[in-house]
Formats: C-alpha cells, structure tokens, sequence
C-alpha cells in the first residue's frame, strides 16, 4: 500500500500572509512553491529571496518547482537555500543528468517534470536518476486550471515501469487536484498530490488537506 503526500501550493496563498497561509498547512507533507520566470510560462512568481524566507519559517519539506529556463544554472541555488526538493522541466533541462547529480552532492531530491504534450517514455532510460517524475495534469503557468484527466495513461504507464524495476520513485500530480480528482489520480499510481486552489481556496486549508488525503487513500 503507497503512503500519499499532500503538497499544498502555495501559488493560491495570500503573498502578503505567507507565514499565516503556511501555519495554516502544518498538517501537510510538504509545501510546493512555485517559480516562473515570464518565459518558459507566461507568468511570473517568486525566486530566491522569498523560497529562502519560506525555507527558514516552515517545518515542512520545501518542493520548489521550477517552471523556468535554464534550470541547469538555477536549481542549485534552490537547493543551496535549503529546499528538500527541486522539479525541474524536461522542455528547459538541457542535461538532467548532470543537474539531477549535483542536487543529490547537495543534499537534495532531484524531480523531473513533464508537460501534458510531454511523453514519459524517454525518461525511462535515466528513471533511476531521480527521486521523483512530476506529471503535470494542467498546462503549467496558473493556479485553478481544469484537471486533465487524460494525463492518467501516461502515471499509470510509469507507475507500472517503477514497480517493474523495484524503484522507490515518486509519482507527483500537478494541477486541478481536489477531493474530487485525487481518488482518480491515487489509482492511476501517483503518491504525491500538489493542490493550490483546492487547498486555499476552500477558506479551510486544514479541511481541505483532510479531504483530499482521506478520498485519495479510500
Ligand atoms: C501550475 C502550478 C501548480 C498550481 C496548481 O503551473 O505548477 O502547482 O499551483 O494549482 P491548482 O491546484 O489550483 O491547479
Ligand atoms: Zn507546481
């Protein structure tokens, strides 16, 4: 039986109360924050200044995903501030493997991401790099997008190759994740369930942790 995490986003946060939009997540896993750069997305975020506050005020894990270019010269950064974990995405990375290695010297998760246009197939061969393979189920770039359920072929085909190989990778969703895709998303293998809107949006944070963590494990 897999153990599901939940990864609040905090993209759906108040910016101007992250340290009460965080407290408010202490019943999570990790926190997932999310960093654009206006080019490899159309829209722009947060970078190193606030992901180094977060890190230092939160007791939960931080999974910085980046939706950026170049992550070959910024993903380290992340990890030297302190981050558990960095997804980088297979469009920007121009040599994973090198920048999967030098997170793992730092000390920290190395996660490859996927867009939904994006196959799953090629990452097979360098699975055994990573910690984790994020599926996004939104086109990257806004919070509050509709699930993309036909993303579940492509979790269920990598589920089935980790299981395969013995692996221990991480399976993590990304987008339109609530109560009522999570139990859709847990089936198809994933185990590690980002939700941003679902979560803040909901006006009841802890709540919504709950539901979502309860309908994905049922
Ligand atoms: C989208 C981000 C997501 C976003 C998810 O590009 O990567 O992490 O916050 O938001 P929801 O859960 O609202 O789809
Ligand atoms: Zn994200």
């Amino acid at each position: 039986i897999m153990t599901i995490r939940i990864a609040p986003s905090i993209l759906s946060a108040d910016f101007c109360n992250l340290q009460r939009d965080l407290d408010a997540i202490a019943t999570a896993d990790l926190v997932h924050v999310d960093v654009m750069d206006h080019h490899f997305v159309p829209n722009l975020t947060l970078g190193e200044p606030i992901v180094k506050r977060i890190c230092e005020v939160t007791d939960l894990p931080v999974d910085v995903h980046l939706m950026i270019e170049d992550p070959d010269r910024w993903a380290p950064e992340y990890a030297r501030l302190g981050a558990a974990s960095v997804s980088f995405h297979m469009g920007a990375a121009h040599a994973p493997v090198r920048l999967a290695r030098q997170l793992h010297d730092m000390g920290c998760k190395a996660c490859f991401a996927v867009r939904p246009a994006e196959p799953v197939e090629p990452i097979f061969d360098i699975l055994d790099e990573f910690d984790m393979i994020l599926v996004m189920t939104v086109e990257p770039g806004f919070g509050g997008q509709k699930f993309l359920d036909n993303q579940m072929g492509k979790v269920r085909r990598l589920r089935d190759e980790i299981t395969r190989r013995g692996l221990s990778t991480s399976i993590q969703v990304d987008g339109g994740v609530s109560a009522s895709t999570a139990s859709v998303v847990a089936q198809a293998g994933a185990d590690v369930l980002v939700a941003g809107s679902a979560v803040y949006g909901s006006g009841d944070p802890r709540t919504a942790i709950a539901d979502i963590r309860r309908t994905a494990q049922a």
